[in-house]
């Protein structure tokens, strides 16, 4: 249906079809709050929520696109590339990341569709970036790895759209493997695949809260994660431990020690997270979900009132294993666990308790892995 949608659109907007299919993947974190740009772990999941391009190339150097979910037309020529500040700068932003590395671009015409919700921390702008690299990459004829391509997406990011983010999206999106959560390293770029014992599901809770706050403090926090770091004499707070944070304290201003404190204890919990749930140590899942939002609340300071009221309502629920923030946190969605069988039960019961508490009407919904971007067999 998706599809045909699609299908019908291309050749509402351009004429004709569709010459190639790209697809790549939003990303909920399952583990790991801010730790990506503190060079530390993140335990990620790459989703069945997508953005798909479809895409036919043109000779003239032009882009064209039409994103479906917005109703919304741009277009550039790939000669001249300026900000607009509009969606539009994410694909942009790409071409203008892969042209800088002396890569030939065509132009193309492309549907641009997605099931990633936006502005709601599951990475809706990665996933439009990578999968527009992988158009340009297929129209192009070249090759690139799925971590060059992350960090090219990730320098559109910093640079053209002026977004301080760290990698976990534009990774998560690019290097996820079907049926698998991945534990990133962000020092090295590494990932190891990890599976999730099978009778837990990740499920999706969206608080439907704005997250106006997100931009400005976030380089906030990342600004006082480097002060700890600079103070404590370490290149990122992933190389502190805990006992030395606390040998230190006195030296840091006191919001400082607390994020401080998030991070490195943070860090440590990606690990033991990622054990926990590839055993199904169900105990140990909530134990370490429970003092992820705890940190997130009281030591880095993230967690919006609808957050507050969301937690509460996902660990009430019944089939509840464990829950906690996503992404960067300032409303938008978060993650629970939840006992396959008792899927209908949970959804039911968080809807109801978060609506009576907030008056809004939440979105819960469970997400499989997906495999990272890349072309689409379209038969
Ligand atoms: C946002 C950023 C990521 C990461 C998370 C928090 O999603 O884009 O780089 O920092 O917040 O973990």
């Amino acid at each position: 249906m998706r599809r045909e949608l699609v299908t019908r659109l291309f050749r509402e907007k351009f004429g004709g079809a569709p010459e190639l299919w790209a697809r790549a993947p939003g990303r909920v974190d399952l583990m790991g709050s801010h730790t990506d740009y503190n060079l530390g772990f993140v335990l990620t999941l790459p989703i069945s929520r997508e953005t798909w391009v479809a895409a036919r190339a043109r000779d003239d150097g032009q882009v064209r696109m039409f994103a479906a979910n917005l109703d919304s037309e741009d277009c550039f020529d790939l000669t001249s590339i300026q900000r607009r500040a509009c969606w539009g700068d994410y694909v942009r932003g790409v071409a203008w990341a892969l042209a800088a590395e002396g890569l030939p671009l065509r132009g193309f015409d492309a549907v641009i569709h997605s099931t990633v919700p936006t502005g709601s921390g599951l990475s809706s702008s990665a996933a439009l970036e990578c999968s527009i690299a992988v158009v340009f990459r297929a129209l192009g004829g070249w090759e690139m790895g799925g971590a060059r391509m992350a960090r090219l997406c990730l320098r559109a990011e910093n640079e053209f759209i002026g977004l301080n983010c760290g990698i976990l999206d534009q990774f998560s999106s690019c290097l996820g493997r079907a049926g698998c959560a991945l534990l990133l390293d962000c020092r090295d770029l590494s990932t190891r695949a990890v599976h999730v014992a099978e009778a837990i599901r990740v499920v999706i809770c969206d608080t439907k809260s704005p997250r106006e706050l997100a931009g400005g403090e976030y380089g906030v926090r990342r600004a006082q994660c480097e002060e700890g770091a600079a103070i404590l004499g370490v290149a990122a707070l992933r190389d502190a431990t805990a006992a030395e944070l606390e040998a230190r304290a006195a030296e840091l201003p006191p919001e400082v020690l607390k994020r401080c404190r998030f991070i490195i204890g943070e860090n440590e919990r990606v690990l033991a997270m990622t054990e926990a749930l590839a055993a199904g140590d169900r105990g140990r899942v909530g134990r370490l979900c429970s003092e992820s939002f705890a940190g997130a609340r009281d030591l880095y300071e993230i967690c919006s009132p609808s957050m507050i009221a969301m937690m509460d309502a996902m660990t009430r629920a019944p089939g509840s294993i464990g829950a906690r923030q996503a992404g960067a946190g300032f409303g938008g969605c978060m993650v629970a666990f939840v006992e396959a069988g008792e899927m209908d039960a949970f959804s039911a019961a968080v809807s109801e308790r978060y609506r009576m508490s907030t008056g809004v009407q939440p979105e819960v919904y469970p997400v499989e892995p997906a495999a990272g971007a890349g072309l689409m067999d379209v038969a």
